[in-house]
């Protein structure tokens, strides 16, 4: 193992405790204490985000490694389909400040405006650079990017017609911007540790020191010990159980920070995407309706046009998912069922070749249906976390959630609220937000590492809170399945948590949780090793989504409006007097503790929101 990694086995702190004291400290508990790393940053995270921090930090010369549970080209980035939206102008007339008009009004006036302006600016440089950088873009006739149209995109602040934005490699764009970025840092020599699940991070008064990782391939503690810790964790939509998202999405990164005492800003808001495969969740990207397709009622009807007659299939998300749960709700799902098609038939075989090649074969493998002779069955699934850790413009991590640094953290992409997404994101600014927060976070570390000389001690027990969390799982001997606990929470977080809330059914749901909270005191899983433990994995996770769930739906019950992805159908308007405000959430024994920050307005009034 040692050889392995090249560790750092020398001292635990620079001037004194060697290794094999501190590993003594922690031997009674049982689980060894493998190792101690020790980098100039560690980043948690193989997604846009967490790479492309990397990529900066070896250009600038830094020694960094990547911490990640799933092997690095299996981040969730890859899953996403349509596009990286840039102002780029290359069919049509396009400008930043429309795009941050776009991105202010899908956000229900809730994002932060200079975070967001400074998104939409350097997303024209960011999507030159991965041009540079060897991103396979789809390309127009005269060789420049291709763009593609997408909902809530629209030119002259909003007033006039859908705007060509979304920068695409065909349907598959996450997965090309992830591959390069891959490339590159392996090409630079960035180091990874790929299976390695990160359990906590090392929090001594104002200040992060570093991480503490479980090897899933060969069981043992690692403790990482850096100057530099950024979070690029990704989201958390394996909580539901028409999701998105692939298995690994299990908030890891809130619940570290939520048992490390800190805030979690605006985790009511959680983006439904209008088009999940029916019955799976999968994606059939929004590139879709973009292109043309359009969504039909058991009737046979275009129903956006009662919901949205300008922009039609082309709202934003938000509005598209609550008229299609409104449909559903009212008898017209197809068959009365819980679900809608979207039709591309009339866009020919050659264009859902050429543009949306990946969604075909999604569809026709897992529902047997070839969207070029027939419609796809779609319903709204789980898809994206608006809120998160909250950081400030150069993603440092905010201990207060308001103005206090906690020294050597940084947090990028779906993990983290800058607040650029306010109350609900615009398609593509996802791959946006995760390239231009994994720059800034790397280019931020780097000026951190620039200054900062040493490593500050370590504490001695630095990794015993979780070798006791894997020590208690693998010895757990009580009656509950943890697979069961995990489909109870996913099915009610659909239903009692989703498109549209009520305070009933909040209610409901957060005594669910507090139940399956219980009865995962109660739990015992079935494989005891320590090599490639999925089940001790599993269990953890399901102990992060729990307690992401009890934070999203306390934040869900607290938050007496409709604003954005979140739809209180007991209280149906927003309400600026009141709400005009950022949510910061403690989880605590004593239940979630709420405070609250204001809005960054700059150049955008909050106005009525119609479509
Ligand atoms: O629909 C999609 O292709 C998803 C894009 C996004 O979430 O930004």
């Amino acid at each position: 193992m040692a050889e392995k990694f090249g560790d750092y086995r020398g001292t635990f702190k620079s001037t004194s405790v060697p290794f094999e004291e501190a590993k003594e400290l922690h031997e009674p508990i049982g689980v060894e204490l493998a190792n101690i790393h020790r980098h100039d940053a560690v980043v948690v995270g193989a997604g846009l985000a967490g790479e492309y921090a990397a990529l900066e930090l070896k250009r600038a010369g830094y020694d960094v490694a990547v911490i990640t549970k799933i092997f690095p080209t299996r981040s969730h980035s890859t899953a996403a389909q349509g596009g990286i939206n840039a102002a780029l102008a290359n069919l049509e007339e396009d400008h930043w400040e429309w795009h941050m008009f776009d991105t202010v009004k899908g956000s229900d006036f809730l994002g932060d405006q200079d975070a967001i302006e400074l998104m939409v600016r350097e997303a024209i440089p960011v999507v030159l650079e991965y041009e540079h950088m060897g991103v396979p873009f789809s390309r127009t006739p005269e060789g420049k990017i291709m763009q593609r149209y997408f909902g809530g995109h629209y030119t002259d602040f909003g007033r006039g017609p859908k705007v060509l934005r979304a920068c695409m490699a065909a349907d598959r764009t996450g997965h090309a911007l992830l591959h390069c970025l891959w490339e590159n840092c392996v090409k630079l020599g960035v180091r990874f540790y790929p299976e390695f699940f990160v359990l906590d991070i090392i929090a001594q008064g104002d200040r992060c020191l570093g991480v503490v990782a479980w090897d899933l391939v060969n069981g043992g503690i690692h403790v990482f010990h850096t100057k530099a810790t950024l979070f690029a964790t990704g989201g958390y939509a394996r909580l539901f159980n028409i999701s998105t998202n692939s298995r690994a999405n299990t908030a890891d990164g809130l619940a570290v920070m939520m048992d490390n005492g800190f805030p979690i800003e605006d985790l009511e808001f959680v983006q439904f995407h209008p088009t999940g495969l029916a019955g799976k969740g999968f994606l059939i990207t929004e590139g879709a309706r973009g292109e043309g397709g359009h969504l039909i009622n058991d009737k046979g009807e275009r129903f956006m046009s009662k919901y949205a007659p300008d922009k039609m299939e082309l709202a934003p998300r938000d509005v598209v998912s609550r008229a299609e749960w409104q449909e559903i709700i009212e008898g017209r799902g197809i068959g009365g069922q819980e679900y809608l098609y979207i039709d591309l038939r009339h866009l020919g075989a050659e264009k859902i070749k050429e543009r949306l090649p990946q969604i075909r074969e999604l569809s026709m493998k897992f529902v047997g249906v070839d969207p070029i002779e027939a419609p796809i069955p779609i319903q709204p699934t789980g898809h994206y976390s608006m809120g998160g850790i909250p950081v400030d413009i150069n993603c440092r991590v905010l201990a207060d959630g308001k103005s206090k640094w906690l020294q050597g953290m940084w947090a990028a992409g779906e993990c983290a609220c800058v607040s650029v997404h306010g109350a609900n994101r615009l398609g593509c600014n996802s791959l946006l937000d995760a390239s231009v927060h994994g720059r800034r976070a790397g280019r931020d570390i780097a000026a951190y590492l620039d200054v900062v000389e040493c490593w500050e001690p370590l504490p001695m027990d630095c990794a015993k809170k979780a070798i006791e969390e894997v020590e208690w799982v693998l010895n757990a001997d009580g009656t509950e399945v943890p697979g069961k606990i995990r489909e109870v929470m996913q099915v009610n977080m659909y239903r009692k948590c989703g498109v549209f809330r009520n305070e009933q059914e909040l209610t409901e749901m957060y005594d669910i949780i507090k139940d399956l909270q219980r009865r995962y005191k109660n739990i015992r899983i079935q494989d005891k090793g320590l090599k490639f433990n999925l089940d001790l994995e599993e269990t953890i996770e399901l102990r992060h989504l729990l307690q992401t769930a009890e934070v999203i739906v306390a934040s869900a019950i607290n938050r007496t409006e409709s604003r954005g992805a979140h739809w209180r159908t007991d209280y149906p308007k927003r309400d600026d007097e009141n709400w005009l405000k950022h949510t910061l959430a403690w989880r605590t024994d004593e239940g979630v503790k709420f405070d609250y920050k204001p809005v960054v307005i700059t150049r955008f009034q909050p106005e009525e929101r119609k479509f």
